[in-house]
């Protein structure tokens, strides 16, 4: 009979902690940025692999695919593209004033955000309302209105957000901004250093600026909202909708890549979603000349949007010329294996390499890449230090941050010579500093409860099973400007106080008068 009622009891514990699978679920990514697209397809993609059935909507075919994930494509027209193009162009090509990028960037989010909106009325996305779903992702950028799908489909939502927690979407969750020690987009810091009166008021400067312009997308995003969904009967409005937001995930890792900053329980961090957890075996050819390889190993990426032979012949003949003369093995990626740079024994040229299971390997001890921020992530991931030659776009950015972080050094592409391209390599190999510091980062940033893919796992089954998760919600979400910086206490305290020290002085003032009077007296009668 126990024994019964233990293995019950038993039976009821596994249901509870067993995780729901082959669940139907929506993942919405409307987001114009390819970057982004990976890592949400990277985070779907752990999903279908464990069992749940998934519809995806883009406006981009991803690279990230599985057989289980069903994919939805309804691209922007071609007006559309061309005209976020030449705006994008515009900025990257010339210095702009602050304002001027700021405007620029309003009406070209404004194409984006419209773009969002048509995406909800064409007939390919309109059949995703036959499927009956579990749970929806929505990927935040700018979007606020598609939760109305997940209303109409009635479905609870998390809100995945690949990059560092921000305004826009620690809002949903109610997740605190400390303006005074985390710093805004904008707002450079270096790990570990501390905001000094100058920066805090900057940071919240920006915080300001930021507000503001988030009121004014606030206004469009409703109207857009009321303009979609207004005809429907009983529906949640949009601001109900944002109060109701299960869960937000950020790609971050705030133990590793700082800031140290509060995070409220509805936030996960699933920052490296998009690395393996464990490397794959390499293939044959690449594995044995890196067990050859007795003074270690380089790999030389330059990403997949740079054709190698779209490099300039002479700044590849320097490439060479140094490579060759190494004593390490290189590998090398280049796509016109007829027409390699030069035949050496320490070089193995391929048109496709599994980057991310190669930096994984122990013999490799330098990454030369383009300043891709996929590949600055992965070189991070396993600790491999680098050497950045940038191009173009985000390029020169991430390369310099990785420079400043002490990750490796950056060599601007089209300043490459065999003279800075030797030193630079030579700068990495023999200084132990890049190795120490990225390797350190990489033990922080592996050294977790939950790999980034159980975290993703754990927390949408979690949703799954409570259907919805209100019960992890700050109460902050429901509360007003003034309750959630407790304004109206501190004014009736701040009354009070002025009260009762006005009282005090008249009480004060009035004793006084009488004591002086009556002493003014008094010595006037002793003179007398
Ligand atoms: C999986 O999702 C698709 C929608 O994309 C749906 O047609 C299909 O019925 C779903 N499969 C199951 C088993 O629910
Ligand atoms: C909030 O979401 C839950 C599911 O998580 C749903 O049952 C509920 O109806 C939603 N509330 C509103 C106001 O939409």
């Amino acid at each position: 009979m126990v024994g019964l009622r233990l293995s019950i009891v038993g039976l009821c514990l596994l249901m509870v902690a067993l995780p729901a699978r082959g669940a139907n679920i929506l993942g919405l990514f409307s987001s114009h940025s390819p970057s982004h697209l990976i890592l949400h397809m990277s985070m779907i993609k752990t999903l279908a692999e464990n069992g749940h059935n998934v519809t995806v909507v883009t406006m981009m075919k991803p690279t990230v695919t599985h057989k289980d994930i069903h994919v939805i494509v309804v691209p922007m027209t071609d007006e559309q593209e061309e005209l976020l193009e030449s705006q994008m162009n515009e900025m990257a090509g010339q210095k702009n004033s602050f304002i001027d990028t700021m405007l620029r960037l309003m009406s070209g989010m404004r194409l984006m955000v419209d773009s969002q909106l048509e995406l909800l009325s064409d007939p390919r996305f309109q059949r995703i309302y036959e499927t009956k779903f579990d749970l929806m992702f929505m990927g935040y950028f700018i979007n606020d209105f598609q939760l109305g799908v997940a209303a109409k489909l009635q479905v609870p939502v998390i809100v995945s957000w690949m990059q560092a927690p921000m305004l826009a979407v620690d809002e949903l969750v109610g997740n605190p901004t400390e303006t005074s020690y985390v710093p805004n987009l904008g707002t450079s810091l270096a790990r570990g250093e501390k905001m000094g009166f100058v920066k805090r008021l900057q940071n919240l400067g920006m915080e300001v600026i930021v507000r503001i312009m988030w009121t004014i997308f606030d206004r469009r995003l409703e109207k857009y909202y009321n303009q979609q969904f207004g005809h429907e009967v009983n529906f949640p409005t949009l601001g109900e909708m944002k109060r109701n937001v299960s869960m937000l995930f950020t790609n971050s890792h705030s133990v590793s890549e700082g800031p140290i900053r509060p995070l409220v329980p509805a936030v996960a961090e699933i920052g490296g979603i998009q690395v393996k957890d464990q490397p794959d075996p390499l293939p044959e050819d690449i594995a044995q000349f890196l067990e050859n390889a007795q003074n270690g190993a380089i790999l030389l990426a330059l990403g997949t949007n740079i054709k190698s032979t779209a490099v300039k012949p002479e700044l590849v003949r320097s490439m060479f010329k140094v490579l060759s003369g190494l004593k390490q093995h290189v590998i090398w990626k280049w796509e016109d294996l007829d027409n390699t740079p030069g035949k050496s024994a320490n070089i193995l040229y391929k048109k496709w390499l599994p980057q991310d299971d190669i930096l994984a390997h122990p013999k490799i001890k330098l990454f030369i890449n383009h300043g891709g921020r996929g590949g600055i992530t992965e070189a991070q991931y396993h600790g491999v230090p680098m050497l950045a030659l940038p191009i173009f776009g985000d390029q020169p950015g991430n390369a310099e941050n990785m420079q400043k972080a002490g990750y490796g050094v950056a060599l601007d592409l089209l300043q490459l010579n065999e003279d800075n391209f030797k030193a630079n390599i030579q700068e990495v190999l023999n200084n132990k500093q890049y190795a120490l510091t990225i390797g350190r980062f990489s033990q922080l940033y592996r050294d977790r409860p939950l790999t980034a893919k159980q975290t993703v796992l754990y927390w949408t089954d979690y949703v799954l099973r409570y259907k919805g998760a209100p019960h992890l919600q700050s109460p902050s979400v429901h509360m007003g400007i003034v309750a959630y910086h407790n304004l109206d206490v501190y004014a009736v305290l701040t009354a009070a106080l002025s009260l009762v020290l006005f009282l005090t002085w008249r009480a004060l003032k009035f004793t006084c008068r009488k004591l002086c009077g009556k002493s003014k007296t008094s010595k006037k009668v002793k003179r007398q």
